[in-house]
């Protein structure tokens, strides 16, 4: 036999069977059923492991506040912006999440401070800003988890002074 005529017969039949295979339905279907096995697997960040992200850059907030190193300031704030963007995509599931809002006007006013610089407005809406953790864990049945402003910094090997 020709080897032309064995080269192309044999490219028609793997043709072939891909196009049935991609047209049988149990086919598709035992891939999507894989596809969903694959997803439910896949790592989602719970609400409580997000907290407590939010929790440590509280902290870290509040000695970037102090020392007016206004520019870790802005980066703290938005690392607490971008976890509760991330509660809000992946813990959509959990009721909590009506009463996130509690905490957005608090947000605003640290926001502001920054963008001034003005130390005694940080620290009032430093405060505001805890409370308003508190008042969303008293909302959501979570009062006993309790904010308050750090006493001491949350590590030793992180300057919080401006360089
Ligand atoms: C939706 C309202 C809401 C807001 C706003 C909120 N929390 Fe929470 N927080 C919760 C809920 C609900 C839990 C319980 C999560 C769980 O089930 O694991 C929680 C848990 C926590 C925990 C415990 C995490 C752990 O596993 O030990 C800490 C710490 C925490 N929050 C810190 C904060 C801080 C700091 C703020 C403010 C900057 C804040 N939270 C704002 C609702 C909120």
């Amino acid at each position: 036999m020709d080897w032309k005529v064995l080269f192309f017969g044999l490219v028609a039949l793997v043709f072939n069977s891909c196009k049935e295979e991609n047209s049988n339905p149990q086919v598709d279907e035992n891939r999507i059923a894989n596809m969903e096995k694959k997803l439910e697997s896949t790592y989602k960040p719970g609400l409580g492991e997000l907290m407590s992200f939010i929790q440590l850059h509280h902290a870290k907030l509040w000695y970037a506040g102090i020392n007016n190193n206004w520019k870790l300031t802005e980066f703290e704030l938005t690392e607490i912006n971008e976890a509760l963007e991330d509660i809000k995509s992946y813990n959509a599931d959990r009721p909590e999440i009506k009463e996130i809002g509690i905490i957005e006007p608090a947000l605003q006013n640290v926001s502001k401070a920054i963008m001034q610089k003005n130390s005694k407005q940080f620290e009032e809406s430093f405060t505001e800003l805890t409370v308003s953790c508190n008042t969303c864990h008293v909302a959501t049945d979570h009062g006993y988890i309790v904010i308050k402003t750090p006493d001491s910094p949350p590590f030793s090997n992180q300057d919080f002074r401006v360089k």
